[in-house]
């Protein structure tokens, strides 16, 4: 009896609160939700572009239900706006699925923090100390030392007469230099060799990374109805090893730089900086820790994603490789090779990284935003607790905003200057990605290095001489990698001394 019981009321509960919630509040339209697991078994795995479809049936602005869960998913920029500057502050805190809580330790880091003084503490020495100009400047050596390694690596790699004229896996070497500037920046260290070949704390650092990256699909919708999370205590028990393990890491290096055993390591970075400030900014070790650790998630996937996908579109737009490689050959010559000085004199380069963000925002639903109050969006009614998400995918294919929206043309970045809220791969107000300008450097510096030292296509496809398609899908997740990773032939450009003499 109680069998029957149980799910009836729960059934009851949920219907009587929509109701509750239909009559208090004007709520957006959207797809009908089901009884306890509302909108979660119609959604595609690849949300970005399953809300842009519903979009175009319910709408700019629209309700989904994650269970009992409320999301809004508003997709033009002029809704983008009321969010992220209008009613910015309101809508500043973080929703947290149930995984995001508990690695993120209920929000200990800047991330995932809700608004309030310890995000405010946090974000201010970030956007301070930590992403200032002048400290873009201490550590360009670390994205030029990167990025100058994947360049000699790719050339061993297409040089190697076993693998002449095969395609690379192009994530293979953009990963590497996300992974080891992130580290280099954050701890000093470089937890590989020059080949890529990982020491101990390296292994069990990526280790950590993709556990933490491992669920289903079944998790993920189980884990958005409260009262079916018992059945999660397998996965409950996997996350507290998880971060048991991630403690025994952070412990590890915290130890290593504080007996000064780095060897070669740098002596400037943002954990010693962090420790330096401790008492100017009132931060415990917690902080610190948890404040890197964010990072290491935040600014490593972002520039291996931005990277490939703009090589996609390069290799896909041979025009577009074409021109940009006939600017840096202009501005650099074919004798040396690009240094991040040099970035300022290549305008259109610059604009073929922007067009790959609105096309490809790593990022592509920003990260989820949540009321701490009631608001009005777009004249409806935002309950406090709602998660609000920008589709920033979905704006960067809005055709009132980009004229034939789907074709990559960097020269829209030349004609129109100001995009404002129709282009937001970092998003915007006081939740914005603070490593902004990093992210752009290094991913342009990326960008120069690949196009003038080498010529990209499509390997051949198996039944003939036409290149193979590219798959341009994307992979599910909060950030979207390409499904296929991508397979590019790589042809030497310069002197074959350059590329020996790298580093
Ligand atoms: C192309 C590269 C990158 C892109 C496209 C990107 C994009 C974003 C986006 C969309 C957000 C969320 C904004 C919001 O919720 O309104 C964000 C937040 C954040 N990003 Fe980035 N990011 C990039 C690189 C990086 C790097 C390299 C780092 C660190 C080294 C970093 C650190 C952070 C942090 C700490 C936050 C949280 C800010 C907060 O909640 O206040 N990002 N990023």
């Amino acid at each position: 009896m109680a069998l029957v019981l149980l799910p009836m009321s729960m059934i009851f509960i949920f219907l009587a609160y929509k109701l509750y919630n239909k009559l208090r509040f004007k709520l957006p339209p959207g797809p009908y939700p089901l009884p306890i697991i509302g909108n979660l078994c119609a959604m595609g795995a690849v949300k970005s572009r399953c809300f842009f479809e519903w979009s175009q049936v319910y709408g700019p602005i629209m309700s989904v239900w994650f269970g009992s869960n409320l999301h809004i998913v508003v997709s033009n920029p002029e809704l983008a706006k009321q969010v992220l500057k209008d009613n910015d502050e309101q809508l500043a805190n973080r929703y947290k699925n149930w995984t995001h809580s508990r690695l993120s330790r209920n929000g200990k880091g800047l991330i995932w923090a809700d608004y309030g003084p310890h995000y405010s503490k946090l974000r201010k020495v970030c956007v301070l100390e930590l992403f200032s100009t002048k400290s873009l400047e201490t550590y360009r050596h670390i994205r030029e030392d990167e990025v100058r390694a994947m360049v000699k690596s790719i050339f061993k790699d297409c040089t190697n007469p076993c693998d002449y004229g095969r395609g690379l896996v192009v994530k293979k070497y953009v990963g590497a230099v996300a992974f080891n500037n992130i580290t280099r920046l954050l701890f000093g260290q470089r937890f590989g060799n020059e080949d890529g070949v990982l020491n101990k704390l390296g292994a069990e650092f990526v280790a950590s990374l993709s556990k933490k990256a491992e669920r289903g699909a079944f998790f993920a919708i189980v884990q958005e109805i409260w009262w079916l999370r018992w059945v999660l205590w397998p996965q409950r028990i996997g996350l507290a090893k998880i971060l048991a393990d991630e403690d025994q890491l952070k412990r590890a290096i915290m130890e290593e730089h504080m007996q000064g055993s780095q060897g070669q390591g740098e002596k400037k970075h943002f954990l010693a900086a962090l420790l330096s400030l401790q008492e100017k900014h009132d931060l415990t070790q917690d902080n610190i820790g948890a404040l890197l650790w964010g990072m290491v998630s935040a600014g490593m996937d972002t520039i291996a994603i931005s990277a490939e996908w703009a090589m996609a579109e390069l290799i896909k737009n041979p025009t577009v490789q074409w021109k940009a490689q006939e600017e840096l050959d202009r501005v650099i010559g074919l004798d040396r090779t690009v240094t991040e000085a040099d970035i300022s004199n290549l305008p259109y380069l610059k604009c073929v990284a922007k067009e790959a963000l609105r096309l490809h925002p790593p990022t592509p639903l920003m990260l989820p935003h949540r009321a701490n109050a009631n608001v009005k969006i777009g004249g409806y009614d935002i309950p406090k607790g709602t998660a609000v998400h920008v589709n920033v995918w979905a704006i960067g294919r809005d055709p009132k905003v980009w004229q034939d929206p789907y074709r990559f043309r960097p020269e829209r970045f030349i004609e129109t200057k100001e995009h404002g809220f129709g282009f937001l791969p970092f998003g915007a107000g006081r939740r914005m990605c603070p490593a902004a300008q990093v992210g752009t450097t290094l991913v342009t510096l990326m960008l120069a290095h690949l196009l003038h030292s080498f010529a990209w296509s499509s390997p051949a496809s198996p039944e003939g001489l036409q290149p193979k398609e590219i798959d341009m899908s994307e992979s599910p997740g909060l950030v979207c990698y390409m499904r296929i990773p991508l397979i590019a032939v790589p042809r030497l450009r310069l002197h074959q001394h350059l590329y020996k003499h790298m580093l």
